[in-house]
């Protein structure tokens, strides 16, 4: 997600995760800049500290979204990718977000919404029931990417861009391992939601057949307003 980074810069990833991301981060804003990755899970840390084991400009913290260990104001850029649907009080965690931001800071966030997701099917009724079941009982927050702007905006951020981008899966292999649809499916089973032998005879046809899953990432750029 672009929210142009440059020399000098602090820059903070919020839910890190194995910090993908942070080397390419810590090479655009140089040795006078800064790159915090947070994240709540222990072996995340221990990931995301070896992949940057050596880059001075690279911290790496333990930290909960709902309450980061910084000073007011003190952020140029805030990185938010794939975390908020997890997060147990969203309206919390983006005022938290805008409380570190300096005014004119930026951030970019980034989730699915699990609402949008299909999955082609001639049984049109169990891939419904499988997309509403992941949505509503598998993700925290399924419907958060819709909600992104709307959140930022309640926080006193104003929304630069929003871009709904389309994630497609044209084969079972590729699709697979993101959607875990065997896994998935037998909660779907036991909770009632599908009935058994629908779901079996759905998740033969998925691993057969033609393949096609899609949902809908959401991408938002906000600002910390300059006089706020
Ligand atoms: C799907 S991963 C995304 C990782 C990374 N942002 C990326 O895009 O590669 C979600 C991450 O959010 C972290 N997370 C979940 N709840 C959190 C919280 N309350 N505070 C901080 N991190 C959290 C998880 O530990 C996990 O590493």
């Amino acid at each position: 997600m672009s929210m142009s980074l440059g020399p000098g810069q602090t820059v903070v990833d919020v839910g890190c995760g194995p910090g993908t991301d942070l080397s390419r981060m810590a090479d655009l804003v140089g040795d006078d800049g800064l790159v915090v990755g947070f994240d709540a899970d222990p072996v995340m840390i221990t990931e995301a500290r070896a992949r940057t084991a050596g880059r001075p400009n690279v911290q790496i913290h333990a930290a909960d979204a709902h309450a980061l260990p910084l000073k007011d104001a003190s952020v140029d850029r805030l990185r938010v990718e794939r975390v908020v649907q997890h997060l147990s009080r969203p309206s919390h965690a983006f005022a938290e977000l805008h409380r570190v931001l300096r005014p004119g800071g930026v951030l970019a966030v980034a989730d699915p919404d699990w609402d949008t997701l299909v999955i082609d099917d001639p049984d049109t009724e169990t891939s419904r029931a499988y997309g509403s079941f992941v949505a509503t009982h598998v993700v925290r927050n399924g419907g958060i990417g819709r909600a992104l702007a709307r959140l930022a905006v309640e926080a006193g951020l104003e929304v630069r861009s929003v871009i709904a981008s389309p994630v497609v899966f044209t084969d079972f292999a590729t699709g697979d391992p993101i959607l875990q649809l065997a896994r998935v499916m037998s909660r779907a089973v036991e909770s009632g939601a599908v009935d058994p032998q629908a779901a079996r005879q759905w998740l033969d046809r998925m691993g057969s057949g033609p393949f096609l899953a899609a949902f809908t990432f959401f991408i938002v750029v906000a600002q910390r307003p300059f006089l706020s």
